[in-house]
């Protein structure tokens, strides 16, 4: 599909958001802008450096002297913090644990949407996050919302991690993800919220194609 709109794709941890949108950019030849990974490859470079997280100020001056990068390919994105590939690096427990923390810093926020906000300023793009609808782009022409229960959320968490040789705890995987979405639902700047004209999508009991092809025909509809 050609055209120039944005497609925003919000919801909670593990909601299936960056499997679905990688999905609906491939169909529509669009480009998929992963903006969790950003903030993972900044909480990698962080914890590298030993920057104190709680510390906006010295997290956004590392954001300032790194470039992250992100580079579509044909199954996967891969990440770059300059030259360091990081494409697995920020999958770990250690950034997960810590990147709704960096996230929630304003001035980290600023930055990152201005990034995110170029990159899909020429339009024809799909961006996962938590506040694409309501603060990145809220004039997205299509807003998406994706919800599943904790208990299904932590499985697909537990399977991914299985098919990438981790193994996990499934009760702790709950707990984690609860506390994340806690701590991004309500941190003061740009939390995770449904936007009021975004579509919300329960996909619990929905396949990953079930979700893809609804969100593509909704996408058509609007081009
Ligand atoms: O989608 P993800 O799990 O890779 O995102 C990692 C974290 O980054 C998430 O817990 C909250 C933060 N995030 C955010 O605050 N805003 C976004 N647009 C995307 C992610």
């Amino acid at each position: 599909m050609k055209g120039n709109m944005n497609i925003a794709i919000d919801g909670p941890a593990g909601a299936g958001k960056s499997t679905v949108a990688k999905k609906v950019a491939k169909a529509l030849s669009y480009l998929y802008i992963d903006t969790g990974a950003m903030y993972r490859a900044l909480t990698y470079a962080a914890l590298k450096k030993g920057i104190d997280l709680n510390n906006g100020r010295a997290l956004l001056e590392l954001l300032e002297a790194v470039s992250i990068k992100l580079e579509d390919g044909e199954n996967d994105t891969k990440v770059y913090v300059n030259d360091e590939e990081v494409t697995a690096s920020i999958r770990t427990d250690q950034v997960t644990k810590h990147v709704s923390l960096v996230a929630s810093h304003r001035e980290v926020r600023e930055k990152m949407v201005e990034q995110q906000q170029r990159l899909a300023s020429q339009g024809g793009a799909v961006l996962d996050g938590r506040d694409i609808g309501t603060f990145v782009l809220p004039n997205a022409e299509l807003k998406v919302f994706l919800t599943a229960s904790v208990e299904e959320r932590a499985k697909r968490r537990y399977e991914e991690n299985r098919s990438k040789g981790f193994s996990s705890d499934l009760e702790q995987l709950k707990v984690d993800i609860v506390k994340r979405d806690e701590l991004d639902s309500n941190r003061a700047f740009a939390p995770l919220r449904k936007a009021e004209d975004a579509v919300e999508i329960d996909t619990t009991s929905l396949s990953i194609d079930e979700v893809s092809e609804a969100i593509i025909t909704l996408a058509k509809e609007r081009a």
